[in-house]
Order: C-alpha cells, then structure tokens, then sequence
C-alpha cells in the first residue's frame, strides 16, 4: 500500500509528496490560484479537485495514444499517484493562435490562426518571470542532452495533434497551452506537471467565450462556472 510522506515541494498551484515507495509521488492539487508571476494570488473553489480529475482524464488519454507521462493514478479529490523525476526548469509552450504573451509581445490580434503551431521555451525561474529562452540554451546550460530535447520536440507535436483533437471532439478551440517534462533515474522522459484550464487557452467553439484561467487572470467572472463546463465536455461531470 502506498504511504504519503513528507512534503517535499510546494509550488503556486500544487504540491508533492514524498511516498514509502522511492519512484512514486503524490501530487496535490491546490484551489490557489495567481497569475503574473504570483503579483495577483486569489483562490478558485474547487479549482484543485477539477484540475486533478481533468488532467488525471487527459493524462490517461495521452497514455493510451502512446505518450509517456509521470500519471499513475487518480487517488483521490486532490491528489494522484505520479513518477518521481527531475523536472527540466523548461516551461514548454505550444501556440496553435496568437493569443496571451505572443499577442502583446508582437502586437498582434488575439485569435489570429496560425499557418504551423509556434513553439516556444522559457525558462521556469518566478525571480526572473519565467523569460524567454532559446531553444539551445537547454543543452547549453546542461539541463537536457540534445537528444532529449530532440526527443521532446517530437513528443510536443504528438502530444499537439492528440490535444487539439481532443478537445475539437468536445466543441472547444485549443488555442494555447504549457507542457513541462521531468527525466526519471534513466534519463528517460515523461510529460508532467498538469494538463488543466490553468495552463491552457481554451475559447469555446462558436462562441469564442474563454474558458480557462484568463478569467481569472483578466477579471472576467464566472471564473468557477468556466472550469466547471470545461470539465463536464471533458470528463462528462
Ligand atoms: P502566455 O501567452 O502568457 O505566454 O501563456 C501561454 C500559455 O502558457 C497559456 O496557455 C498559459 C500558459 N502559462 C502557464 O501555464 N504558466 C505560466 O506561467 C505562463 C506565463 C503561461
Ligand atoms: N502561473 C503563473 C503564476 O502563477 C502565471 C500564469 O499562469 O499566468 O503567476
């Protein structure tokens, strides 16, 4: 039986811990919610207990679709079982419309598609606000090999084709979204951290209301109502 342990991370939205089982963690999900590097902290209601059950679904749909992610299970409310790994300080961002950071950066219209996804890194550091990296520097600074980071190019496209399909089949646009990876003892890679309405754009089709954590980010209301719709389309409640 898996025992929890000791704390032995607590970051803005979630936090880890250790188990009696040296591989495994425990990840809980948390109703706190910031935006801007934590400038703005506010708290969604059962923001955690959503976003566990989302990413626990989209998780295990990636799984079946052959994409190695540190998800072992759904344990609870809040928490499930995942890998223990090192994860790469690398925030992975996938932009399949002009939205968010890449809008304001460029003075460009949000919504505008795209010819081809944009792939974008930077580097996960809350002092420096997570800025913008090359895609080299990774192997620069000897956090992957290249064939790492290679190998995760190829997985964020694998994972971009299933993710904007799946959410399509549930009437929603995928426009943008955040992926980190972590390495296990073998160097091995998995997708981790979360995949929920707090690191994705996701503008309901049709309609093009925003159904993720810009309402909360921009002050846009019915913050709780949207996480809800998005996971009733997703997991069916
Ligand atoms: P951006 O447009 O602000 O760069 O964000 C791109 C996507 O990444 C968006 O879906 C939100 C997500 N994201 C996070 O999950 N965490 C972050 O710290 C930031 C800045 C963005
Ligand atoms: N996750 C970041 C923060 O906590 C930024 C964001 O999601 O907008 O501040």
């Amino acid at each position: 039986m898996l025992i929890k342990k000791e704390k032995i991370y607590e970051g803005k939205a979630k936090i880890l811990y250790k188990t009696n089982d040296p591989d495994l963690l425990i990840q809980y999900f948390k109703d706190d919610a910031t935006a801007f590097n934590a400038k703005k902290k506010g708290t969604i209601v059962n923001k955690g207990v959503m976003n566990n059950k989302m990413s626990s679904f989209i998780f295990t749909f990636l799984e079946k679709n052959g994409v190695k992610t540190h998800f072992k299970e759904h344990l609870n409310d809040r928490e499930m079982v995942v890998r223990a790994l090192s994860i790469i300080p690398v925030e992975v961002v996938v932009r399949n419309r002009v939205a968010g950071s890449l809008a304001k950066r460029l003075a460009m219209e949000e919504g505008t598609v795209l010819k081809q996804p944009i792939l974008e890194f930077f580097y996960k550091s809350d002092p420096l606000d997570d800025p913008m990296i090359s895609e080299t520097a990774p192997v620069a600074f000897g956090w992957t090999t290249q064939a790492q980071i290679d190998h995760v190019k190829k997985e964020v496209w694998k994972i971009n084709t299933l993710l904007t399909e799946f959410f399509n089949e549930r009437g929603i646009d995928l426009i943008d979204y955040k992926l980190e990876f972590g390495k296990d003892s073998q160097g091995q890679l998995f997708l981790a951290d979360e995949i929920s309405p707090d690191g994705c754009r996701l503008w309901e089709k049709g309609t093009g209301e925003k159904l993720d954590k810009d309402r909360f980010r921009r002050d846009l209301g019915k913050i709780e109502e949207s996480y809800e719709k998005v996971s009733k389309l997703i997991c069916g409640s």
